[in-house]
């Protein structure tokens, strides 16, 4: 595994922490590349659960360096608050094992609040954001008026940019929304106080990362969000505001693309999304609440339930291919357990045109209809399998007939929250 690519290929939440944790053991540097604290991922490890929002999922494996890298909209206070709270579980965090890019874009208490007011003012064509300001930082990041953590060490820098962007967003607050201004001064005493406690952390990530490499350290990048939920390629514009599979490597890690040496997406057995925006194989019935409760499917970063569905086989598949994918884990298969009758969804058809291929125009999914095919249920628990020959068959069968309709082999499947609820399968 000289660097490999770990990406979700749904909409979010498909296990990436967890996974991410258990590939760590064998890779020297995990690195985030894009995303913020809209991201929650969640590692198990025994009676201990972590949930980690921006520091990499290799965190818990001592000795193994975990990078943010310049393309993630950093929270400062988020990321000390859960530095702190892994210290207060043992955690040993400190400067040789956490990374922080100094060209990482700061999310400033601003950001947040124009990430509400702006969900506020669209009203019902809301994007259901998480709320962390990732929008508007990244919107600053473009618009050349954003301060990266290198700003926040230079207080004279920071006064000046954090002046001329407060300028300029509390007219915006004031004159368009009509709220309170945010105080020049007093902004700038609160992420001031930060600057000394984060610069333990803060270095020319992407050059550690090549030099890693150049090294032949083994290297992890760890995607967030899901490719739906891509900038470019997901259901815009209900997506989040970066690039979330291997595109965002180069520009958000600093990193040749062609030093990329593999890639595999995640994605549930079945399927789940938070916030609004097309979802063609939502289940708001019975067996989509089924699933909801036996997945406890709520939202990591707010809490929100997550919507449910079945596994989309034409989604997944566009994801894969589109990132170059060499195969994918299937994550909370024990989640199915119970039902009788699985579904899954093998085609669309959009104005009664069939098609097997995910529609580049979110237009075109308006009224979109799902063709799916229907799997016998299990209906005993798989929680303690660890080796395939052991699933029951209808279990395996499911597997393999999904992965036909993918076309892209299961390298892994997961069968619990905890590290080691692992199926090996070439991963
Ligand atoms: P991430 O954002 O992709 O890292 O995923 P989240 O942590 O937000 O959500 C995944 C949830 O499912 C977490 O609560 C995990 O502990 C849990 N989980 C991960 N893999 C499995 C699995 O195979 N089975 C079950 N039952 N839960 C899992
Ligand atoms: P992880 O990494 C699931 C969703 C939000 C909203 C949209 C835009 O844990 O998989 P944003 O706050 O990013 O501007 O919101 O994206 N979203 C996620 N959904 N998992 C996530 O992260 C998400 N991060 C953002 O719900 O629909
Ligand atoms: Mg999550």
């Amino acid at each position: 595994m000289p660097s490999l690519c770990v990406f979700g290929a749904q909409w979010g939440d498909e296990g990436k922490g967890k996974i991410i944790d258990r590939l760590a053991r064998e890779a020297d540097v995990v690195v985030r590349y894009q995303g913020g604290a809209n991201a929650g991922h969640t590692v198990v490890v025994g009676d201990e659960t972590y949930i980690l929002h921006l520091v990499p999922s290799g965190i818990l494996h001592p000795g193994k360096v975990n990078v943010i890298g310049n393309g993630v909209a950093l929270d400062p206070f988020k990321l000390l608050e859960e530095v702190d709270k892994l210290h207060a579980r043992g955690v040993h965090v400190a400067g040789d094992n956490l990374r922080l890019s100094s060209a990482a874009h700061v999310i400033f208490q601003h950001h947040q609040r124009l990430d509400a007011l702006s969900e506020r003012w669209k009203g019902a064509g809301r994007i259901g954001t998480t709320g962390r300001g990732i929008g508007p930082c990244y919107a600053d990041k473009a618009s050349r008026t954003g301060l990266r953590v290198a700003d926040l060490l230079d207080p004279d820098r920071c006064r000046e940019r954090l002046g001329a962007a407060l300028a300029e967003k509390n007219a915006q607050l004031t004159r368009l929304y009509e709220e309170q201004a945010l105080d020049p001064g007093r902004q700038m005493e609160r992420y001031q106080g930060l600057a000394a406690r984060l610069s333990e952390f803060v270095g020319d990530t992407g050059a550690e990362v090549r030099a890693a490499y150049a090294a032949g350290r083994r290297i992890l990048f760890e995607g967030a969000q899901g490719v739906m939920l891509d900038l470019d390629h997901g259901t815009y514009p209900y997506v989040t505001s970066s690039s979330t599979g291997v595109n965002g490597i180069a520009s958000g890690a600093a990193f040749p693309p062609n030093r990329i040496d593999r890639a595999v997406g995640i994605a549930k057995a079945y399927c789940t999304r938070v916030g609004e925006g097309p979802f063609p194989s939502e289940d708001t019935g019975p067996d989509g609440e089924r699933i909801g409760r036996a997945g406890r499917e709520f939202g990591t970063t707010t809490g929100r339930p997550r919507r449910c569905g079945w596994f989309d086989a034409v989604a997944v598949r566009y994801a894969l291919e589109l990132n170059g994918a060499e195969g994918w884990v299937m994550t909370k298969l024990d989640v199915l357990s119970e039902l009788s009758e699985i579904r899954a969804i093998t085609a669309y058809r959009v104005r009664g045109a069939r098609r097997e291929s995910y529609p580049a125009e979110l237009a075109s999914l308006r009224g979109v209809e799902v063709e799916h095919e229907v799997h016998a249920g299990w209906q005993e628990p798989i929680d303690h399998v660890r080796a395939y020959a052991d699933l029951p068959r209808r279990a395996r069968d499911y597997v393999e007939q999904i992965e036909e309709r993918v076309g892209s082999p299961v390298l892994m499947i997961s069968v619990g929250p905890e590290r080691d609820q692992v199926i090996p399968r070439g991963l």
